[in-house]
């Protein structure tokens, strides 16, 4: 049964395109590599969000609106009960996340983009028993995300250690969670709805649930002379490697060199840091051989949740809360193809064939 609609062309879009052969992203016209490292999240914004919101603002006026975004956002969070804190972080945001008016206009997307990237962090201290910590409307998005996570203004290095994550994940064609979003605006339910379905999407581990299991094989293998025997026993046990394939790359994921250097720059502690990378780095060359080995007929390489794990722990995010951080970054082009279903497509309702018992006489 054909049910991962592999290959299958679902929409046209002006939004971003995935060259799996060549592993080449672009999004709007621009390659990933000449826009990762090098593009402030509010100008990848305006570029994604272009022609979908009339009147479109200028980048620095949309960075502003989005900083009283982040700001007006907040307040959700003085509501949260105490039975939000027994939820997984991802579910609490969910929650907090439902309490946005389900709308079209651009003040609804803006308050949707912000919203992960303020209720993670007011989350995640609440859990450990901290204050939240209100956002700053003139700070940049990934400057403010880090000094609502830590409480204080982050360095230089990781600022721009974020935003590079954050540009290079904010598209990516019809991935699951852009394609939920999709199928929901198609009916015209309003943007809340859309975002909502896409996080509940990305959530699942073979999609972005995965950089969370990525510490958690580097932490179980411990040291680079352990890997080959612990992969060859989860294979065996037909365990999937996390980090590792992709449905559309059949060559490395362009994105992962680009997250790998952001997050090798991090150098807190030199000395911690270079060993988790060289570690992480001689368990990805045993999985990529014993990949090959195993699966000869279907390329498996590191896709862009391999380094994206070792980034988002330099940076001290806890773990279980790196789906969020993808969200964070994922929401700006869930919002813009929202809108290119709503404005210039039609419902969304596929055939499908029916392969179950048929009546006995006829009915
Ligand atoms: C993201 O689509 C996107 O663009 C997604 C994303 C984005 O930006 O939105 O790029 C983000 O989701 C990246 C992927 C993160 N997920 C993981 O790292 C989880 C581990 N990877 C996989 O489970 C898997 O590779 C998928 C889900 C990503 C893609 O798998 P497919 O295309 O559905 O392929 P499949 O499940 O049909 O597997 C084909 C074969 C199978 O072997 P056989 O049964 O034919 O013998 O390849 C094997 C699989 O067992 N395989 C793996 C594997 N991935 C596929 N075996 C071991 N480890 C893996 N990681």
């Amino acid at each position: 049964m054909k049910n991962g609609l592999d290959d299958v062309i679902a929409t046209e879009t002006i939004l971003s395109d995935v060259d799996g052969a060549a592993g080449r992203l672009i999004i709007r016209g621009r390659s990933l590599d000449e826009l990762a490292g090098a593009t402030s999240y509010e100008d990848m914004l305006a570029l994604l969000l272009a022609g979908f919101f009339d009147p479109m603002p200028d980048p620095p006026t949309l960075g502003a609106l989005l900083g009283r975004a982040r700001r007006d956002v907040f307040g959700h969070v003085a509501s949260s009960q105490s039975a939000l804190l027994s939820l997984p972080t991802i579910d609490a945001v969910r929650v907090l996340l439902a309490g946005i008016k389900d709308r079209d206009d651009l003040s609804s997307a803006l308050a949707l983009i912000a919203a992960p990237a303020v209720f993670a962090p007011a989350i995640i201290r609440l859990k450990s028993g901290e204050e939240p910590i209100a956002p700053d409307p003139q700070a940049s998005h990934a400057a403010d995300i880090l000094r609502m996570l830590h409480g204080e203004p982050a360095r230089e290095e990781e600022t721009k250690a974020l935003e590079t994550y954050l540009v290079a994940v904010s598209d990516h064609g019809l991935n699951a969670s852009t394609f939920a979003a999709r199928i929901v605006a198609s009916t015209h339910a309003g943007l809340t709805s859309s975002i909502l379905a896409a996080l509940s999407a990305l959530k699942g581990p073979l999609h972005g649930g995965a950089p969370g299991p990525v510490l958690d094989m580097l932490d179980a293998i411990g040291e680079p002379s352990a890997a080959g025997a612990w992969l060859a026993a989860a294979l065996d046990r037909n365990d999937r490697l996390m980090g590792f394939g992709h449905r559309v790359y059949r060559v490395r994921d362009p994105r992962a060199d680009a997250l790998k250097e952001a997050g090798r720059r991090l150098s807190k502690v030199a000395t911690a840091r270079d060993s988790r990378f060289a570690l992480a780095e001689a368990i990805e060359a045993a999985a990529l051989k014993i990949l090959a080995e195993r699966k000869p007929n279907r390329p498996l390489k590191t896709n862009v949740e391999f380094y994206t794990a070792l980034l988002l722990e330099a940076l001290g995010f806890p773990r279980e809360s790196f789906t969020l951080v993808f969200a964070m970054g994922r929401v700006g082009g869930w919002i813009a193809h929202a809108r290119e279903q709503a404005l210039y497509g039609r419902l969304i309702r596929p055939q499908s064939k029916y392969v179950g018992p048929r009546p006995t006489q006829a009915a």
